[in-house]
């Protein structure tokens, strides 16, 4: 369907790239500490009348998809399940016309209680972020004796069809780097699907290195050969930021997501939402911009799209990481929504 010229445009910014994608963070508290993303003694929450309410959330993402040309929103945190009315809030998201996909990354824990209701809210699907497969390591990685919730967290998503299944997995050098094999034959096995990230200069404790990082060859060169690994096509990858390898001829794939050692900035179609309603272009955005002010001196949706499009307008081209001034955003992942 072509838009007539008179309707304003969506969310582009200055390099030809236009946001589809809304990422709402809930809340940025978390029921897990993992390492690579927040010290031992959490951080300094968010204060609740900062929050966004849940009326005020539906606010914002209706604009987004009505006015803004949204079609893709993808709940998150912190952890999105620690938010109380998140049910309601996936409800009223796919009430919306047209009817965005609707989907929740989440760590996982919670899920089984909650997965039947999110699926009869119209959830579409789930990302569950697993690193490890082993009891020891899950501790080690995550600060908390977990990781039996998060596997019936995965099963009950998979029971009520919040499918496919995707598990996101960072490796961390001399912890978990020696398990990815592992961690696919897991994923194969249950049907679900796995994408490594790249760690990524995003935690609290600003302790990331480039030195220490596992890289994306690295991975492929770990299982490669054990999986018989194939790339997929890559015309077929859009704006998605996992490129796909075929696992011994397919169907099953596994993602690489190499944010850091191969930016894929040019194809982004992402914006952020933080759970106290500040756009972010970029997860990396050293600035953001402000909604909730004018949301509650009671701005109508035509003030709000607006400000949110002229949001857009200082999206950077690239990330930087690469950089030598690259300087890590003021607030870590947790606090952004992944
Ligand atoms: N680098 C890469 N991935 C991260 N995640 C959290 N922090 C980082 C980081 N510094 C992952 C989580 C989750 C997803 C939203 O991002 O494990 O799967
Ligand atoms: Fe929580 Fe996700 Fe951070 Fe782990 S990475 S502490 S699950 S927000």
């Amino acid at each position: 369907m072509t838009r007539p010229s008179t309707s304003p445009p969506g969310l582009a910014d200055n390099y030809g790239r236009v946001a589809t994608d809304l990422r709402v963070s809930l809340t940025d508290r978390c029921n897990l500490r993992c390492t690579y993303c927040m010290p031992e003694e959490g951080l300094e929450w968010l204060a609740k009348p900062e929050l966004l309410t849940d009326d005020e959330v539906v606010r914002l993402v209706s604009v987004a998809v009505t006015h803004l040309g949204v079609d893709e929103i993808r709940f998150t945190g912190g952890e999105p399940l620690l938010r109380r009315g998140i049910v309601g809030i996936v409800s009223r998201t796919t009430q919306l016309r047209p009817r965005p996909q609707v989907s929740l990354t989440t760590n996982g824990i919670g899920l089984a209680r909650q997965a039947e209701a999110l699926r009869e809210a119209g959830l579409d699907r789930v990302n569950v972020s697993l690193d490890t497969v082993r009891a020891d390591t899950f501790e080690q990685m995550t600060r908390r004796d977990r990781l039996k919730d998060v596997l019936a967290g995965l099963e009950a998503a998979q029971r009520v069809g919040l499918t496919p299944v995707k598990v996101n997995a960072v490796l961390m050098r001399g912890v978990n780097d020696d398990q990815a094999g592992e961690l696919l034959q897991f994923c194969l096995d249950h049907g679900y699907e796995l994408r490594f990230i790249e760690q990524m200069p995003l935690d609290a404790q600003h302790g990331w290195s480039r030195d220490t990082m596992i890289t994306a060859d690295e991975i492929l060169e770990m299982l490669g050969e054990q999986f018989g690994l194939e790339p997929v096509d890559a015309a077929t990858r859009g704006s998605a930021p996992a490129e796909s390898f075929t696992v011994r001829g397919g169907p099953a794939t596994v993602g690489i997501i190499a944010s850091v050692t191969r930016p894929f900035c040019g194809d982004c179609d992402r914006v952020r939402l933080t759970a106290d309603g500040q756009v972010r272009d970029c997860l990396f955005a050293r600035t953001e911009s402000d909604l909730r002010t004018a949301l509650r001196a009671g701005a109508p949706d035509a003030e709000l799209a607006d400000r949110w499009r002229r949001a857009m307008r200082g999206k950077l081209p690239g990330h930087g990481i690469a950089d030598p001034s690259f300087l890590q955003p003021a607030r870590p992942m947790s606090a952004i929504g992944g």
